[in-house]
């Protein structure tokens, strides 16, 4: 994985077939999605269960840009092992889910893989103040985690003190939640560089009717670099 700033779209599979999870990444990434943003939910950190280290395994040979794994589970630091064995590229954890973050981060990179940190709507960018030097990603939510299709929340000045304080750091700020045409433009204006988008970019297509898929992908994509 090479660093740079441009705008990456990266769909979320959250909304994707649950049936059919090799056939929808192909899809994607077919139609011009960057990364693939595979949400792993707990049932405990957040009110919702989606898939665990297996799973996660199994959708890696269909994953030929970057498998971006977002953790929302707590704890996190038992399971970094089997998410790098399962192939992420990136492996984002809450700095809510536990005391011990910077821990995490640590033990992230040592297992590899790219360090994400990620932060709830109700969290300060200050938090990740002390984290900037074993972080490679910093996720903003502009949802509350645990579902999609969720209205986004405006987090501009979060995002915009967040690139004031990353300077020149190879560090991506990603924007996960409500990124639809609209929110693109504020969100990639104030900084972010990896636009993580479920129902926006899975609206009305299917892997019979991929097109529609390449389209709201090149939609977000348009909207964000204008
Ligand atoms: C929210 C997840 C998101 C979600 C985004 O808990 O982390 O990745 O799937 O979905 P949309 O784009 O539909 O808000
Ligand atoms: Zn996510």
């Amino acid at each position: 994985m090479t660093f740079d700033r441009a705008i990456k779209i990266a769909p979320s599979i959250l909304s994707a077939d649950f049936a059919n999870f090799g056939a929808e990444i192909r899809a994607i990434e077919d139609q011009g999605a960057d990364w693939v943003h595979v949400d792993v939910m707990d049932g405990h950190f957040v009110p919702n269960l989606t898939f665990g280290p297996m799973a996660v395994k199994a959708f890696r040979p269909h994953v030929k840009t970057v498998m971006d794994v977002h953790l929302m589970i707590a704890p996190v630091d038992p399971y970094i092992a089997a998410y790098a064995d399962a192939g992420a590229d990136v492996l984002t954890a809450h700095v809510e889910a536990g005391p011990h973050i910077h821990r995490t981060l640590q033990a992230i990179r040592g297992a590899g893989m790219k360090a994400g940190v990620a932060l709830n709507p109700g969290t300060p960018a200050d938090a990740v103040a002390h984290l900037l030097d074993l972080a490679d990603l910093v996720c903003v939510m502009t949802v509350n985690p645990g579902f999609g299709g969720q209205k986004f929340i405006d987090m501009t000045a979060k995002i915009t003190a967040l690139r004031a304080m990353i300077g020149d750091r190879p560090i991506h700020i990603e924007i996960d939640g409500g990124v639809d045409v609209t929110t693109a433009p504020l969100v990639a204006a104030a900084g972010a560089d990896v636009l993580v988008a479920g129902s926006a970019v899975f609206k009305g297509g299917s892997v019979r009717n991929p097109e529609t898929y390449g389209a709201n992908i090149a939609a977000i994509r348009t909207a964000a670099t204008r």
